[in-house]
């Protein structure tokens, strides 16, 4: 029979605690959504109010709440893991896009996206990363994006950053196997509040969606971070799994 459903309920995570970040919105607001109908109980983090989001898990009868931080800000990372931790899973997936010519990027831009994207990825995994390796057990997964293995003209700073998590996630992968797996997710463009899809010239749209003819809903990058959070993945470490919907061949 053809399956017209994602395979991201069940109970595969039931016992698990995990951590969201960027959780108020799209991917991030997705995973917590898998997460927790996989059985994990969720905390939802974002610079953002993340409260509605942890609402409707909990009125859908599963487990989450809600936390500010600013992902940026080492003691505002710090606090929120002290409170709410120790975690079994994170799922980093705070972020901001920058599209911008090199001549048009300001400093400030540069600076903003690489604190966000790079350092909020590396505050995130030193606060959290210790701590799975002490407990013999965890799943990091770092959203990175399918921009990082192509490049695309007008948004070096994004790649830039993006494609340094990569370079963080190869790092930790070795640093703290065995027990530990470590792995970046890169979506191709998803329909979510970062990425307007509809205001993109035609050509653009074409060219991000060459095989499939569309783009990817969050839910479906969602079911790959459950995957990688699961019992269905004790041999994946160190990788960038980017389901693009074909835009790369990696
Ligand atoms: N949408 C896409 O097409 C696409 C493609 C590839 C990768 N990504 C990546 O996926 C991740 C999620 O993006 P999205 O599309 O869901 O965007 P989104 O804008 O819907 O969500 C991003 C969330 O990150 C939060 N955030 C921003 N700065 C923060 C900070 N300093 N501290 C804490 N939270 C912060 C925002 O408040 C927001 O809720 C990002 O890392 C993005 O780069 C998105």
């Amino acid at each position: 029979m053809r399956q017209t459903s994602l395979p991201v309920a069940g109970d595969g995570l039931i016992g698990e605690r995990a951590l969201v970040t960027g959780a108020a919105s799209g991917i991030g607001a997705a995973c917590a959504h898998a997460l927790a109908a996989a059985g994990a109980e969720v905390v939802l983090a974002d610079v953002a109010d993340a409260t509605p989001v942890a609402e409707a898990i909990v009125a859908g009868g599963r487990q989450a709440g809600a936390h500010p931080v600013d992902v940026t800000d080492p003691s505002s990372v710090a606090t929120l893991v002290a409170e709410t931790g120790p975690f079994g899973i994170v799922v980093n997936s705070a972020g901001v896009l920058t599209e911008r010519a090199l001549e048009d990027t300001d400093l400030a831009q540069f600076d903003r996206t690489i604190d966000v994207n790079l350092r909020g990825t590396f505050l995130v995994g030193q606060a959290t990363l210790p701590a799975m390796r002490t407990n013999r057990r965890g799943r990091f997964i770092a959203i990175t994006s399918e921009l990082a293995l192509t490049g695309r003209a007008r948004y070096s700073a994004y790649v830039a950053s993006k494609a340094a998590v990569i370079g963080l996630v190869r790092c930790w992968a070795l640093e703290f196997a065995p027990h530990v797996l470590v792995n970046a997710l890169g979506p191709g463009p998803t329909d979510t509040p970062m990425l307007d899809y509809e205001a993109l010239p035609d050509d653009m749209r074409a060219a991000e969606t060459p095989l499939l003819g569309r783009i990817a809903r969050p839910e479906e990058i969602a079911a790959v971070a459950v995957f990688l959070a699961g019992p269905g993945a004790t041999f994946i470490t160190g990788q960038t799994i980017s389901p693009n919907g074909g835009a790369v061949f990696a």
